[in-house]
């Protein structure tokens, strides 16, 4: 299978106020096309600031990120953004909704924007899939922690990603739904082929994908790959 993902000698130092911080160092791997992966290591240790790097969100200070085959270092904002637009998906760890768009309005704009007459019935499809279809006019204030990260997660379906990066997805999720939730995340890449890179301090849901990266101050201390049963 060819790699989607390539992370090579990735370095990343944060400056703050007059001291640096350097959050990454020397990190290399890469995921296969299809493949589901998880990045387990303790808070602080870089998982956000790497998956960051790894979406094309942001730029690492040394090192290169090839995704679907762009180097994203080549690229400018906007091509970043045109590749993210096309290929990606993105739950982040405190979902990062629009305050002033309701939930459906949150998953459907960005389709609009791309110009998807279909966006709005697709939207309504996704937020029903999530258990969402009585909240489609609630805006995020008016939303449970647990339903915000349920429509961010229809909002990262919503352009077929070829890949799909979650930071925490079942982070504030009772047992049930956060069940629910990573049933349709692993159904999203048998049926889709949909590649999966989970951040999660949730280990028995990192044992239930292909490989297992560890970070710990930064580094990786381990790549492992899950004999699944
Ligand atoms: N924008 C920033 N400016 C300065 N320091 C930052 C910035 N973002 C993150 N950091 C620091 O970088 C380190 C790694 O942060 P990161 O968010 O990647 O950790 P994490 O592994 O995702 O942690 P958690 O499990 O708590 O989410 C932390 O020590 C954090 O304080
Ligand atoms: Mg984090």
């Amino acid at each position: 299978m060819p790699k989607i993902l390539n992370v090579d000698e990735l370095a990343k130092t944060y400056q703050s106020g007059s001291k640096k911080l350097k959050v990454l160092d020397g990190i290399s791997f890469a995921i296969e096309a299809g493949d589901t992966f998880s990045i387990v290591g303790p808070s602080g240790s870089g998982k956000t600031t790497l998956l960051g790097l790894c979406a094309g969100l942001d730029t690492a200070d040394t090192g290169k990120v090839e995704l679907c085959g762009s180097d994203i270092g080549n690229l400018n904002e906007d091509e970043r953004a045109l590749l993210r637009n096309r290929e990606v998906g993105f739950i982040f760890q405190d979902f990062q909704l629009l305050p002033t768009l309701t939930a459906l309005e949150n998953v459907s704009v960005p389709l609009e924007l791309q110009g998807d007459a279909s966006a709005k019935e697709r939207s309504i499809g996704l937020l029903k899939k999530v258990g969402l279809e009585e909240r489609l006019d609630h805006y995020p204030s008016q939303l449970s922690g647990g339903e915000q990260q349920r429509v961010a997660l229809a909002r990262a379906f919503s352009n077929k990603p070829s890949i799909l990066f979650a930071d925490e997805p079942t982070g504030n999720l009772d047992e049930e739904t956060g069940e629910k939730v990573i049933k349709l995340l692993f159904e999203l890449n048998k049926e889709a082929g949909t590649t999966l890179v989970i951040v999660t301090h949730d280990l028995e849901l990192a044992q239930r994908t292909q490989h297992i990266l560890r970070l710990k101050g930064g580094k990786i201390i381990a790549n492992e790959k899950v004999i699944l049963t």
